[in-house]
């Protein structure tokens, strides 16, 4: 039988993976190579930029769907909710990223002024991977609380 990615999802299991780094005086580098250290495929890489003082994004949930998040410049919090337990994480190091497990609502908010959030994805673009509607991730994860 296939698991219910919205019961078995966990904030606990939503981690920092730390990306390689290269220090130099003339500036920093960070590589990913070959997935490395990524805990998926990378299908699919985009980026948001220019978001307005005070806006937020995210605000949805997906079946399938991995992603890594990066602050690659600036800062911003991640709230993580698997509709039992939530938890902030505030990313500000463009060598960190955010694993976000399928079956977990997400709301990004508080960006700096200027910052660029990248994300690694396992998955090509599918609208119908996403629940938009947070009354609706509430009754696919009911039976956690
Ligand atoms: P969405 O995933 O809701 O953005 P965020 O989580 O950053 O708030 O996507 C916003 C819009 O962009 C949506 O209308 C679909 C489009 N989009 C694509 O066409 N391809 C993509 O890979 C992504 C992530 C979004």
């Amino acid at each position: 039988m296939e698991v219910n990615p919205y019961l078995t999802s966990s904030v606990d299991n939503c981690r920092i993976i730390e990306l390689a780094q290269h220090r130099h005086a003339n500036g920093n580098l960070t590589v990913v190579e070959d997935n490395d250290p990524i805990p998926f495929k990378i299908r699919r890489l985009y980026y948001t930029y220019d978001i307005p003082g005070g806006e937020e994004r995210g605000g949805h949930s997906h079946r399938a769907l991995y992603q890594l998040v990066v602050a690659i410049s600036g800062s911003f919090d991640v709230v993580i909710d698997d509709g039992k337990q939530q938890r902030t994480v505030t990313l500000d190091r463009p060598y960190q990223g955010l694993l976000i497990t399928p079956g977990i609502w997400r709301v990004l908010n508080n960006f700096t002024s200027g910052a660029v959030c990248m994300v690694l994805a396992s998955e090509h673009y599918d609208e119908d991977d996403y629940t938009r509607e947070y009354s609706d991730f509430l009754e696919l994860t009911k039976d956690k609380r």
